[in-house]
């Protein structure tokens, strides 16, 4: 094999890819380097079809290369850079392996453990979620004590499966551990898991990965890979241990329960997808036999919170919509809370309104993402109505519009315009379809699409299907909408045009906030603004 070390500017990339067959892959991430650089924070991964064997022999590990020359894996909060790691792979393996995911959108969250039975609140005080054993310093003793509330009573994986189903979501993502450490199936390595454990005494993720399959969605895994606040050992973030039942060594829980449970999750459910998070303490040493072992699975896909330098095959964002469209050639995922909560908390009503999550997937799918949307069921297996209600509210919305969100890509404008978004699909006559998603529909009627100067060859409103009309004006094509808005949150109207959409220069600066189509309720109605902390290092 050779080793290939490709340069551009000082932005040095040295991976250990075959020269002949591999190169464009490095020539892709170094197409994207200056924007990936400047705020990448997380990112996510790559995943693979449910019944896929594991094939040896296919990765090779960067060679460390000096920082000062190196291309880097972008920095986590208080955390260390390293040098880039990436999969070894052609792109044209690349891209079939991330086919689904890039088609999909939209997915379901969820997270689901001990910390749902208490609901955010410990000794009567409200403890954020499913970081309460941290932040309430909850000793293992007490806290292991709740796991027999975690009953899993009303648990209907089938009900589950059907409600992502129903809000148009195509892949699923369920805590297999979180940072509590407690696995939702019974593993070989550590008792502390909800068969030997906890009130619900029997595996809770094969039913859940049946009934997506079931019902043709992808099934994903989180889990957390240093922090582990119960097993002996595991990293506790930011803080030091509270309790000296947590005292241990963390090679030693690497390599005795994180990495063998790892492997336990892959051979018993086949994820699709295997969600990382947070970083701590996780050097290229420490990433390596978790990037390795992943990389055994051909069509897994993995998140950016491995650590260490390892790239991964998405990129995450957490509860930010506007960040970089791509990053070092990878997707992005945005994760969102619902409320504020990432597990079932009790005392957080702060419901984000329809109109705010059609539009946040709209924007997210505009820049050519996949929108996460996260729920907490309660302990029992409830889901909260709330939740459930928007979910099917967005479902409704998909089910008229989808065309303009699945399998598409983002739209041709970089700076979105004033009145919404957009998004595009090639056809395969070699035209373009334009999805024009209408936040603001003009009161007369009239919308103004900056910088085109090509004809449509027709238009009409996803919603009934009435044809718009069009001319091409100075500023750009003017569209002529038909009467009011078919829809008070997103409307779309598809135009056809003979081949692909060209936005003239002046009209293609980058987007920032604060630039036109950025005023402060969109920023919020898409989750907050740019300075999003980096995902999966700080605590919530
Ligand atoms: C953060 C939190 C975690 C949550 C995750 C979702 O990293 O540590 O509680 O699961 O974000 O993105």
């Amino acid at each position: 094999m050779d080793w290939v070390c490709a340069g551009e500017g000082d932005a040095v990339i040295r991976l250990g890819y075959p020269m002949k067959s591999k190169i464009p892959a490095i020539l892709l991430a170094l197409a994207v380097w200056p924007s990936a650089f400047a705020a990448d924070a997380t990112a996510p991964a790559p995943s693979q079809t449910s019944a896929s064997a594991p094939m040896a022999n296919t990765t090779q590990v960067a060679t460390p290369a000096p920082a000062a020359t190196g291309l880097m894996a972008p920095p986590s909060a208080g955390l260390p850079a390293y040098p880039a790691i990436v999969r070894q792979e052609t792109p044209a393996e690349h891209d079939a392996r991330l086919k689904w995911f890039r088609e999909a959108r939209f997915g379901l969250f969820i997270h689901w453990g001990v910390y749902s039975a208490l609901g955010g609140s410990w000794q009567g005080k409200p403890v954020t979620a499913e970081w309460i054993m941290n932040r309430a310093k909850i000793s293992v003793a007490d806290y292991k004590a709740q796991a027999k509330n975690f009953t899993a009573d009303k648990y209907d994986p089938k009900a589950w499966a059907q409600l992502a189903k129903d809000a148009g979501m195509k892949y699923i993502v369920i805590t297999a551990k979180h940072h509590e450490g407690f696995t939702l199936y019974d593993s070989a390595y550590s008792d502390w898991n909800a068969v030997k454990a906890s009130g619900a005494g029997r595996d809770l993720l094969q039913p859940l990965a049946d009934a997506a399959r079931a019902q043709g969605l992808k099934f994903g895994l989180y889990y957390s890979q240093s922090q582990d606040w119960v097993n002996p050992g595991g990293s506790k973030g930011a803080v030091p241990p509270w309790d000296p039942a947590q005292a241990g060594d963390f090679d030693t829980y690497l390599a005795k329960v994180s990495l063998p449970q790892v492997r336990e999750i892959l051979e018993k459910y086949h994820p699709d997808y295997l969600w990382w998070d947070t970083e701590y303490q996780m050097t290229p040493e420490r990433a390596r036999p978790f990037f390795e072992l992943v990389n055994t699975y051909p069509n897994l896909i993995t998140n950016s919170r491995l650590g260490g330098g390892v790239l991964g095959d998405v990129r995450t964002s957490e509860q930010k919509a506007n960040i970089p469209t791509s990053s070092l050639g990878r997707p992005m995922e945005v994760c969102m809370t619902v409320n504020n909560s990432w597990a079932y908390n009790t005392s957080d009503t702060n419901w984000k309104s329809v109109h705010q999550l059609i539009q946040t997937l709209s924007h997210v799918a505009s820049r050519g993402g996949n929108f996460l949307l996260d729920i907490g069921p309660t302990a029992e297996g409830v889901i909260p109505q709330p939740e459930v209600d928007r979910l099917l509210a967005m479902g409704r919305w998909l089910k008229i519009n989808g065309e303009a969100i699945y399998a598409t890509e983002g739209g041709p404008y970089a700076n979105p315009p004033p009145w919404g978004r957009t998004t595009q699909k090639a056809r395969t006559d070699g035209g373009t379809t334009l999805y024009l998603q209408v936040w603001d529909w003009p009161a007369d009627g009239k919308l103004l699409l900056p910088g085109i100067t090509q004809m449509p060859t027709s238009g009409r409103l996803l919603a009934g299907g009435a044809a718009v009309t069009f001319t091409l004006t100075d500023s750009g094509l003017m569209v002529s909408l038909p009467g009011a808005a078919p829809d008070p949150d997103v409307s779309v109207v598809a135009l056809e045009f003979a081949g692909p959409v060209k936005i003239a220069e002046a009209t293609a600066a980058p987007a920032t906030p604060g630039a036109p189509g950025w005023t402060e309720s969109r920023a919020q109605a898409v989750g907050g603004n740019a300075t999003a902390k980096p995902a999966g290092t700080a605590v919530p």
